[in-house]
């Protein structure tokens, strides 16, 4: 979507939800150098007056935040309600809670966040936002998905299964909504150097230190470039991907065989995620102890 016509085509706002840093920020700046303005939230206010403040400053746009949750499950009403009298054109849901660890040593509260934050709150508010930009005959609205949600991934089964839920919704939502004039799509994340993405190396490389092995940092797209790649592509169809990279990545699980496509990404878990269990030391590591085969 070239930069005169998104404002046009879509209208005067855009909500970006989960934008206080990273890949969130740079769906707001993506929007804001198009012209509109922006309505962030996440859960930290400062930082979302930080992010206002510098659009407000570069693009002359006019800026809103407010707080919310996504685990709770009233955050879509949350979002809907500070929304009110704003005309939406665009919404990126960005914003995600991911509890990474094998299924039966994560807490049940947490799997349950997961289901609430990454697709009970994105489907009610798409419910909410289909039907507004239905009566405009114009819109845009994109689901972040993961490489996680493409053929199921061990270590993040929970969250693997909520993205690719987004995902599915958004392709669905896509074929439905053009038809009132509505673009609607799934966005394959791949890997991107967030601030949450560069925590989760620093705990990668830890966990290789203490097994005595040699840590090789993942090659990451920055923010900027994944949201410019996106935000170029949209209105193009029903899934869309961070760099051509990932769109080929995509491509190949889907060759593979499916034991070996879910195995690959199941093993890499395995290897980068030994610590931040929530149920460490349970019944289970002494079964897994025994079978020796690599369970937990
Ligand atoms: N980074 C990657 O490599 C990668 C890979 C695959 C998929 N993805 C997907 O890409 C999207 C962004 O990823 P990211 O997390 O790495 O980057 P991010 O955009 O840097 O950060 C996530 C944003 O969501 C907000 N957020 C987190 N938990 C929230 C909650 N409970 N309620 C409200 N807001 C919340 C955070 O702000 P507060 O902390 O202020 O709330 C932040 O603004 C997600 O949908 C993720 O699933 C990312």
């Amino acid at each position: 979507m070239s930069m005169e016509n998104f404002k046009q085509k879509y209208g005067e706002w855009a909500l970006v939800v989960g934008a206080s840093t990273g890949l969130g920020a740079a769906w707001a700046e993506e929007c804001a150098k198009r012209g509109s303005n922006v309505v962030i939230c996440a859960r930290r206010l400062e930082k979302l007056q930080e992010v206002s403040a510098s659009l407000r400053e570069r693009y002359g746009i006019q800026t809103k935040e407010f707080v919310v949750d996504i685990s709770h499950e009233d955050a879509a009403q949350t979002i809907v309600d500070n929304i009110e009298g704003l005309d939406i054109g665009v919404c990126v849901y960005n914003a995600a809670i991911e509890h990474v660890g094998f299924f039966i040593k994560v807490a049940e509260e947490r799997h349950k966040e997961q289901l609430v934050g990454n697709a009970q709150v994105p489907m009610e508010l798409c419910w909410h936002l289909c039907r507004d930009m239905a009566r405009k005959h114009r819109g845009l609205i994109l689901l972040c998905s993961s490489m996680a949600g493409t053929v199921g991934c061990g270590n993040n089964a929970v969250y693997g299964g909520v993205k690719s839920f987004e995902l599915i919704l958004a392709k669905g939502l896509w074929y439905e909504m053009r038809k009132y004039g509505v673009d609607v799509a799934g966005v394959t994340v791949g890997a991107i150097a967030t601030p949450e993405f560069a925590r989760v190396q620093e705990e990668q490389a830890k966990a290789a230190a203490e097994r005595g092995e040699k840590y090789k940092p993942a090659k990451a797209t920055t923010p900027a470039d994944a949201a410019a790649y996106v935000m170029e592509r949209a209105g193009k169809g029903p899934h869309l991907f961070t760099s051509r990279g990932d769109a080929t990545l995509d491509k190949l699980m889907h060759i593979l065989p499916l034991k070996t496509a879910v195995t690959m990404m199941g093993g890499a878990m395995d290897k980068n995620f030994s610590q931040g269990y929530d149920l460490l030391d349970d019944e289970f590591t002494e079964i897994a102890r025994q079978r020796g085969k690599g369970a937990r």
